[in-house]
């Protein structure tokens, strides 16, 4: 009897890779292939979505072969993704317009402060459950609107369509099949909480035809057929990156909650079927949705630049060789020298939402080695979790007893200590750390009936390393305290 599997699609900020997993969520093959980061003008960032297809459909490919087998023994494919991500293609040709416009992007901030007027960045926030920012696809889309020759008449005549990166992903795969899954879209700003559909007020506001919208479907349904080296595998499921790691990691209980280490930092907590909505920073998110079970939401602390910062480190300033040598280079000195980081590169996320923040290396002194810089870096992810961890507490009362961690970076050992000793809680990891494509690989399979249920995914969750903390509370304050006096050194740099 032959054996079947469950393929996922990751398609990232930095890579594109595929994972085949087995039924019993191990894995059992690998495939990645970077692609380019372009960026035309301070700020700026773009991606080729030409070279992220032709990148997607490689890895498929590599990861079958890698195996031995062929799509006759996948079951089905899933896809999760870097969310808000922004791209318009030809409807007819399946042709970009543009380079697709990445979440990290601040080439919107005008466009972001016109909106918010007189009402301010949460103007939208009651519909759509987010503060208006260059983050999110609305904006994005306005802004290639506007700026590339003739694109408004096009949309306008329905000639060209929107999508984010599972939209694309699904296009390419499916030949043609036009839809968004509902977490992705709930990253659009486009769409109302209550209705999980396209809200008319904010595409009249942000000038976005309709007509170029995909349909909204739920995170765990046959979307259509794979084609070309696909051809016949049921295309299963799409979700955001960050709900496909909260679902990898099981956290299908309100108050569980994972983090995320990869490009940026991302803190989910699932907050069940009642949409929290939040006052200090955090934002309301769709957590996923199977088939037609109801909507799970998540209350979200969105970090723009985590392993960034070390990969800024390593490719702009060569300070390392690779990612794994800034621990080496961190542990060559007894802790930070009074140095602090702040990597507002994109300006500052959560819980700050400040477009206008630009990133600071603060406490230099002529004491300062390269050492006390990598442990910066990294402590700078730490102190960042632990503001949105603070924010999410208190809007939520859930109080953090565990913190369920994921991701590239959580190989790192000094991190994840510090990390545990700042939080003052346990933070655990998985054995099977690849929870992205864990997650869209769990709801694929649930969609086509490979697993039967969610006890069955959690069974096959099992714990991998466990970090305790041990940092007194005096130690714990001061530290902070210079941290944030860091974070209102960088804000307000932008005029
Ligand atoms: O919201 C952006 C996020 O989806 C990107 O995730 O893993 O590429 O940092 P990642």
């Amino acid at each position: 009897m032959p054996k079947y599997y469950i393929a996922a699609i990751d398609q990232g900020t930095s890579s594109s890779r595929c994972i085949i997993f087995d039924h019993s969520g191990a894995i059992v093959s690998v495939a990645q292939k970077e692609h380019r980061q372009i960026y035309p003008k301070p700020g700026w960032v773009e991606h080729d979505a030409v070279e992220i297809r032709d990148n997607v459909q490689d890895v498929v490919q590599e990861a079958l072969d890698k195996l031995g087998v062929t799509t006759k023994h996948l079951s089905a494919i899933g896809i999760t993704n870097q969310r808000e991500t922004t791209l318009i293609w030809d409807k007819k040709t399946g042709e970009p317009v543009h380079n697709a416009l990445v979440w990290l992007d601040t080439r919107t901030a005008d466009i972001v402060h016109e909106l918010a007027g007189e009402e301010g960045n949460d103007r939208f926030r009651d519909k759509c459950g987010l503060p208006l920012s260059t983050y999110f696809s609305g904006p994005k889309i306005r802004w290639l609107l506007d700026n590339v020759e003739g694109l408004r008449e096009r949309a306008e005549a329905g000639e060209v369509v929107f999508g984010t990166m599972d939209s694309w992903v699904i296009w390419n795969l499916t030949g043609g099949k036009h839809v968004i899954d509902v977490t992705n879209a709930s990253r659009t700003m486009l769409m109302n909480l209550e209705t999980m559909q396209w809200d008319d007020e904010i595409l009249e506001a942000m000038g976005i035809p309709r007509a170029i919208l995909p349909e909204i479907r739920s995170s765990a349904e046959i979307y259509g057929e794979g084609t070309g080296s696909l051809e016949g595998v049921p295309v299963a499921s799409a979700l955001g990156d960050q709900q496909a790691a909260l679902f990898g990691q099981t956290c299908f209980s309100p108050g569980e909650a994972k983090n995320t280490y990869g490009t940026g930092s991302f803190m989910l907590l699932n907050t069940g079927e009642e949409p929290v909505m939040s006052a200090r920073g955090s934002l309301t998110t769709v957590a996923y949705k199977i088939g037609d079970q109801p909507v799970h939401y998540a209350l979200e602390g969105s970090i723009a630049v985590a392993g960034a910062l070390v990969q800024w480190l390593r490719d702009n300033l060569g300070l390392i060789n690779s990612a794994p040598e800034i621990e080496t280079l961190a542990r060559t000195v007894e802790d930070n020298g009074g140095c602090y980081i702040v990597p507002a590169f994109s300006g500052l996320f959560a819980p700050h939402w400040r477009d206008d923040a630009r990133g600071v290396i603060v406490g230099l002194t002529g004491y300062i080695e390269k050492g006390h810089i990598a442990r910066a870096a990294l402590e700078s992810a730490v102190w960042q979790t632990k503001d949105v961890a603070d924010a999410m507490e208190k809007e939520s009362g859930v109080d953090l007893t565990e913190l369920k961690v994921d991701g590239g970076m959580t190989a790192n050992n000094l991190l994840m200590q510090d990390l545990a000793d700042v939080l003052d809680a346990p933070v655990v990891r998985p054995m099977v750390a690849e929870t992205t494509c864990l997650g869209a690989a769990y709801a694929a399979g649930l969609a086509v009936g490979y697993w039967n249920d969610l006890d069955e995914l959690r069974d096959n969750w099992h714990k991998a390393a466990e970090w305790t903390p041990s940092m007194d509370a005096e130690r714990r304050k001061s530290e902070h305290r210079q941290w944030s006096k860091a974070v209102e050194r960088s804000l307000g740099w932008v005029d």
